[in-house]
């Protein structure tokens, strides 16, 4: 292997590490306390009993009428499920009401893979050369949304709801979608930004603001 090889292998390792590993067995989250470090702190091994690592935060369908969009997305996090602190995973419960959306969307510190459970969904990812990658789910199917990138989950049934799962590879993926990331920030980005960025008019800006409940 040349240095150049070498040195971009290196880089690459580098790039795609994902959540560190656990030093030890598990790590159930102390949720209780005030102050802030890169993760959650441990609680006592030895206090550590089956509870913390179950949870029923995904057994029940979410509300899908509170917003426009009819989604709902439930997480689990190191809150309802201590024991997957360090463990560089979350789990997600995706309720999507008919011709529902999930917008467009990226997840900065997480890969994603969606299994589509009942109904049928339109997903796709857009890769950084602005490629769009789409595929029509049936029940069963699952697709892999890559790290980091603009992604969405159509419900092409104008009646029937959709069930779909995800593993997200993070404990804590984030989630930043596009459309209010530019829109509905607090404090707002500067009109004349989204003016020439979006390529509208004043008027377009208040609109899309408003519909969006900035
Ligand atoms: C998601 O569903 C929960 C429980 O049904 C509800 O409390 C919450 O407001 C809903 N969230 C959104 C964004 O609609």
């Amino acid at each position: 292997m040349d240095i150049t090889s070498f040195i971009l292998y290196f880089f690459l390792i580098f790039m795609v590490k994902s959540d560190p590993d656990p030093l030890q067995d598990y790590c159930i989250a102390q949720t209780q306390g005030a102050f802030f470090v890169n993760g959650v702190p441990c609680i006592n091994p030895a206090d550590a009993s089956p509870s913390h690592f179950t949870t029923t935060a995904l057994s029940k369908p979410a509300n899908t009428a509170s917003n426009p969009l009819g989604f709902n997305v439930t997480l689990t996090t190191t809150r309802n499920l201590p024991g997957i602190n360090t463990l560089g995973l979350t789990m997600a419960r995706i309720d999507i009401a008919g011709n529902g959306l999930v917008p467009p969307h990226t997840h900065p510190r997480a890969s994603e893979v969606t299994i589509l459970i009942k109904g049928s969904l339109l997903v796709g990812f857009v890769d950084t050369t602005n490629r769009l990658f789409t595929q029509q789910l049936r029940e069963g199917d699952a697709f892999v949304f890559p790290k980091g990138l603009i992604h969405f989950l159509y419900n092409l049934d104008s009646k029937t709801p959709a069930l779909a799962i995800s593993g997200l590879t993070s404990q804590n993926p984030g989630a930043q979608l596009a459309s209010a990331a530019t829109f509905t920030t607090k404090p707002n980005i500067p009109d004349d930004i989204l003016k020439k960025a979006f390529q509208i008019n004043g008027q377009d800006v208040s609109r899309i603001r408003r519909n969006l409940g900035g």
